[in-house]
């Protein structure tokens, strides 16, 4: 089996690889752009950017790359609207819409004839998503970076909304290398998303001891906290996430600009995710996928994007070598 390319609606994606979309301008221009020239789809996180920088990011990367671009959006955040008739306007490829759901985007990319993509964890989810004119799903298990819907692994739900639904369905969380991809398209997904690994990448625009710390970092140095948002999501032990899992109120809000539909403020969820995007341990939210201990090396997209393909391509010859009949 060749490594497939991925169809979204009319959308061709030569690689079925989509890069994460980051909060808190973890994933800007430059990231997506690099993704997007190696034929993945590169994708500018809204969440935590105000209109003014979304419009420069989108324009930015648009005139930087021939490559398809998109924009990942979190619905429980107050201005998700705005950010998407943003990067309408900006001739985004795709929109991807995560942490909840939102029956009016649907309208809205239908009027712009651009395709939309509904983060799910559920086959309930999944089929509701399809019958209002998703493009395809991405299925996000318990071991991925940012906001959890499901305290279920990728694996275990993929088989059943693969079922589900007749559109593409992509994977994600939890992959750190191409053999992962591998699995994933002979689980039957026809694509996969990953955060971590590009957030470790040289186009990463994150402060380098937002790098430093995951590469350095050991596998139990992770925790699974509940998010202010109200959603569960994996992080480093640092100095704000001891101090909250203390019921320390030293960390709670001092002002609030709302930037959440609904926030249960036991601290400043966006203050403490920037802090982490501009390196500042003491203060900082790092989310990451669980796997980041696997990923040993901060790289270039274009050496990432080698390596995820070469890995993912052995992976699949290897399973066809062992489903050989015997002297074949
Ligand atoms: C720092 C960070 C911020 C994230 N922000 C968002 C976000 O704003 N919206 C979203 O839908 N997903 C967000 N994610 C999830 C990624 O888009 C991606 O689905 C996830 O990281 C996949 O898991 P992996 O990191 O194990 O590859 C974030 C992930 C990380 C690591």
């Amino acid at each position: 089996m060749e490594i497939p390319s991925l169809k979204i609606g009319d959308m061709l994606v030569r690689y079925p690889i989509i890069q994460g979309g980051m909060a808190v301008s973890v994933s800007t221009a430059e990231l997506a752009t690099a993704v997007a020239d190696e034929g993945g789809i590169g994708v500018i996180g809204a969440t935590g950017m105000n209109m003014d920088n979304l419009r420069s990011q989108m324009r930015e990367a648009r005139a930087a790359t021939k490559g398809l671009l998109g924009l990942n959006v979190m619905v429980a955040a107050r201005e998700f609207k705005e950010s998407v008739l943003v990067a309408l306007k900006e001739k985004v490829d795709v929109v991807i819409a995560g942490a909840g759901f939102s029956r009016d985007i649907f309208t809205i990319c239908k009027e712009w004839k651009t395709p939309v993509i509904t983060m799910v964890a559920s086959a309930k989810v999944a089929r509701l998503s399809e019958r209002l004119g998703a493009s395809a799903v991405i299925v996000e298990g318990c071991d991925a970076g940012g906001h959890l819907g499901t305290e279920e692994h990728t694996t275990d739900l993929l088989p059943a909304i693969c079922e589900a639904v007749s559109i593409p369905v992509i994977a994600a969380g939890g992959f750190a290398d191409g053999s992962d991809i591998g699995r994933m398209l002979e689980l039957g997904a026809a694509g996969v998303q990953m955060g971590t690994r590009f957030l470790l990448s040289d186009e990463c625009t994150v402060h380098k001891n937002f790098k430093d710390l995951l590469i350095n970092a050991k596998a139990s140095d992770l925790v699974r906290i509940m998010s202010p948002v109200g959603l569960p999501a994996n992080a480093i032990r640092t100095p704000l996430v001891a101090k909250y899992l203390a019921q320390d109120s030293s960390i709670k809000p001092t002002s609030c600009d709302a930037c959440l539909k609904k926030c249960g403020k036991q601290f400043c969820i966006l203050e403490a995710l920037t802090a982490a995007r501009n390196g500042d341990y003491e203060h900082g939210l790092f989310f990451t996928g669980k796997r980041f201990a696997d990923i040993t090396s901060v790289e270039p997209v274009k050496k990432i994007f080698v390596d995820l393909l070469a890995d993912a391509q052995a992976y699949l010859n290897r399973t066809l070598e062992k489903s050989a009949p015997v002297g074949s």
